[in-house]
């Protein structure tokens, strides 16, 4: 049926569509009898990972940016995901780049997005996350920083963040791998990703020791990264004690979409392009670090060949974003069916 509907939703403009679309997941998401629907609908079979100290009922996740301001995670959650990643949130609350800033190509199965991180800030973000939660979710927040906070000064966006979502994440992303904020992914070199690191961490702790459970802290990389640059900011990652890695962000790179008159939009590009890129990334990062930090592997994960791909290259979990809008509510529950042939 979702194709149908894909092309009805493929006539709005991209951003519209993604309004009405989380509109009515907030909608079902907050009616119980809705929730059971497509819970019943929607849900696979599952196998349990664990990772970062936290248990997840199956390795599928929702990547962050699709719900930015935490609006509707509670009808996500009916779609069988594992875990949602809410965000990116900034401190205070921004518009973004001006439209358009969200392409389709539907040849490519691909995306372009320059969004830019808008957002309504944390205070926002922060009430949408109160309330009851179904027990089996693992809800993670990803945390970036405002545009016109200088460079010098992001440590103390992030920090604020850290406190403020602490209690109410299960785990928390620093994001320093938008290509649409500018100097952003600067903070990925050696000596700047350690130290902000180190602020956080230490942060983190005095958080543990203030709610009395684990804080996972990950890290989530560009695709973009050369060798020498991912090896610098894997030294800064083990040296900080950070739990893990999310591989990757939307790449800068056009490989797979010369084709398309849109490849040539600014921005970040994701989907089915950018598989190889960063399953590539997930495999080295892997190889770099033994196996000791557990990796949530994305970018291009359209089917279950896609996310076993990911998995055999040394992640624990992946995550989706482009996938579900090509291949609709009912990805999840057809990955999970694919992995447990
Ligand atoms: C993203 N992504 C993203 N990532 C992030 O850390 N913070 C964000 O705010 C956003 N925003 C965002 C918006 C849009 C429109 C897209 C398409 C993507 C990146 C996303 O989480 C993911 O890492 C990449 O898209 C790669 O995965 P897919 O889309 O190929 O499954």
């Amino acid at each position: 049926m979702y194709p149908f509907f894909r092309s009805l939703l493929f006539r709005l403009e991209p951003e519209q569509a993604h309004s009405l679309t989380l509109g009515l997941l907030r909608l079902a998401g907050s009616l119980s009898p809705f929730r059971a629907l497509l819970r019943n609908w929607f849900s696979g079979p599952g196998k349990p990972v664990g990772a970062f100290g936290l248990s997840f009922t199956n390795p599928v996740g929702l990547a962050a940016g699709y719900d930015k301001d935490g609006l509707a995670w509670r009808g996500l959650a009916c779609l069988g995901f594992g875990h949602i990643e809410v965000g990116t949130v900034t401190p205070r609350p921004q518009d973004g780049n001006p439209r358009p800033r969200l392409f389709r190509l539907p040849a490519e199965h691909g995306l372009i997005n320059r969004l830019g991180f808008p957002g309504k800030g944390g205070d926002f973000v922060a009430d949408q996350l109160g309330g009851r939660r179904p027990k089996e979710l693992v809800l993670g927040v990803n945390l970036g920083k405002n545009k016109d906070t200088p460079l010098e000064a992001a440590a103390r966006d992030y920090l604020e963040l850290v406190q403020k979502f602490a209690p109410l994440a299960d785990y928390l992303v620093i994001n320093v791998s938008s290509p649409n904020t500018v100097g952003l992914r600067r903070l990925q070199a050696r000596q700047a990703l350690e130290e902000l690191l180190g602020i956080l961490a230490e942060e983190r702790q005095a958080q543990v020791l203030k709610l009395g459970r684990h804080v996972p802290l990950l890290v989530k990389l560009a695709p973009d990264l050369s060798e020498g640059e991912l090896d610098d900011a894997l030294e800064a990652i083990l040296a900080t004690g950070i739990d893990g890695i999310i591989a990757t962000n939307t790449t800068v790179e056009r490989e797979g979409v010369s084709g398309s008159r849109l490849a040539s939009e600014a921005g970040g590009l994701s989907g089915a392009p950018l598989r190889q890129r960063s399953t590539r990334m997930v495999s080295q990062i892997y190889q770099r670090t033994e196996g000791r930090l557990p990796i949530i592997g994305g970018g291009g994960v359209m089917n279950a060949r896609d996310a076993k791909e990911k998995l055999e290259a040394g992640a624990t979990l992946v995550q989706v974003y482009t996938g579900l809008v090509y291949g609709g509510p009912g990805l999840v529950k057809e990955i999970l069916k694919g992995m447990s042939r």
